[in-house]
């Protein structure tokens, strides 16, 4: 039994291609966004001239996409910033001649160009007549896209809107939402308890200032976010951050590093696998004062104390959790981060580089490189979202190798 629930807080790119059946696919939005899912429609020419953009613009809530150069997009690359959003293209319908286009390669529409951009699975409905879908370019064209591990649904024998009688119907739109949230059915950490660190600290200095950094905590809210759809059992450990907690999680909330340790060390124990993500502060203030510190000469000293290290008391457990540490640096990320995978004894270590726009704090992209005793993998520049579950998926070969 397929739950829906995978669906929750998932961006889906619905594709609409100019066929009869182009009707169904409004039906589709509607129970997509149902089950939780936010959607987003493209359109091609043909599409339009059976239904109107409007009608999905008033489902999904979003605006229709339509054209390959849009101004309104930032930077005018409309098709790169939709690729990089979805976690799955569905196109349905998908006609004969959208699927001979995607199969040649072609990128000269937004459709088509999103399909060779993206990096998330690609789930297709062809729905035409028949005889078109018994021709043998056709099947030659499905072949091809299979090969290239777009998945296919359907299409459905029945009679069809031209009269006929044959397979090329397309398949229902309660059937393809169910197979749409089988794709985020992956239970690779099924009941694992799972703790995570979040976000920054904050450490103070007196009553109303603190020391802090530019943390925001999406990498680590979208790990835990990863590690409930891999069926995970999740305590997510929060330092301050302005982010939604995601369903199906306890969120502990903490402010300084030395609140975090505390934390971490209550909850540890029933753990399995720890991931601190949290940029927590290494130092302290010595001292906090009790009342705001007022101006006074044109200089002042702060006296700094060093924080505990919490993933390395974790590691130092006797029986740790599987430990994986995340490394900030800006230079040398390489031999930085394999350093503190030795240092802090660790499992794995993930490598982020930080202080450039675009990725690592408070981006909403990220890029890692993934350190353990006896291998490394890169995992390319991507959405945090599908970074996290590419993560979590590599995190739960290494636990199942152990
Ligand atoms: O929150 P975002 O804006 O999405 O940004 C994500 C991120 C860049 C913060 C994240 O990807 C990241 O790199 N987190 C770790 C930041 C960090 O503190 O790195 P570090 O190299 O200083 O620390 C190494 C590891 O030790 C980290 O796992 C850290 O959580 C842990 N640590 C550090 C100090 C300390 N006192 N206790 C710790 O547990």
């Amino acid at each position: 039994m397929i739950s829906l629930r995978q669906l929750q807080n998932r961006n889906i790119l619905l594709g609409v291609t100019g066929g009869i059946a182009a009707y169904k696919s409004a039906e589709l939005v509607r129970q997509l966004c149902q089950a939780g899912a936010t959607v987003r429609v493209v359109m091609t020419e043909a599409a339009q001239q059976f239904i109107a953009p409007l009608t999905f613009q008033a489902l999904s809530g979003n605006p229709v996409s339509t054209t390959l150069l849009d101004p309104q997009a930032e930077a005018g690359m409309g098709h790169i910033e939709l690729a990089r959003w979805a976690d799955l293209v569905l196109v349905a319908p998908a006609t004969a001649d959208f699927i001979a286009r995607h199969a040649a390669g072609r990128a000269d529409d937004l459709l088509s160009a999103i399909c060779r951009a993206t990096a998330a699975p690609q789930l297709i409905a062809p729905a035409m007549n028949q005889q078109m879908w018994r021709n043998p370019a056709t099947q030659e064209n499905v072949a091809r896209l299979q090969q290239q591990g777009v998945m296919l649904s359907g299409p459905e024998s029945g009679s069809q809107a031209c009269g006929e009688v044959g397979p090329g119907r397309m398949v229902e739109p309660a059937q393809l939402v169910e197979q749409v949230a089988a794709q985020f059915q992956s239970g690779l950490l099924q009941g694992v308890r799972v703790l995570i660190t979040a976000g920054p600290t904050r450490e103070p200095i007196d009553p109303v200032r603190f020391l802090s950094n530019r943390s925001s905590g999406k990498m680590g809210f979208a790990i835990a976010q990863a590690a409930v759809e891999a069926g995970a059992e999740v305590t997510l450990v929060a330092g301050p951050v302005a982010l939604e907690t995601p369903d199906h999680l306890r969120r502990i909330d903490v402010e300084s590093g030395q609140e975090m340790a505390e934390v971490v060390v209550q909850e540890v124990a029933e753990t399995a696998l720890f991931i601190a993500t949290a940029a927590v502060a290494d130092y302290r203030p010595l001292e906090v004062a009790a009342e705001k510190i007022k101006k006074g000469s044109d200089e002042r000293v702060l006296r700094l104390i060093r924080n505990r290290d919490i993933l390395a008391e974790v590691a130092a457990r006797p029986s740790p959790p599987y430990t994986v540490g995340f490394a900030a640096e800006t230079e040398k990320l390489r031999e930085y981060a394999q350093q503190k995978l030795v240092d802090k004894k660790v499992d794995m270590i993930a490598a982020n580089r930080v202080g450039e726009a675009g990725t690592g704090f408070d981006a909403d992209d990220n890029a890692l490189i993934l350190f353990w005793a006896d291998g490394e993998r890169s995992l390319q520049r991507k959405s945090k979202r599908q970074l996290a579950r590419e993560l979590m998926a590599e995190i739960a070969q290494q636990i199942s190798k152990r």
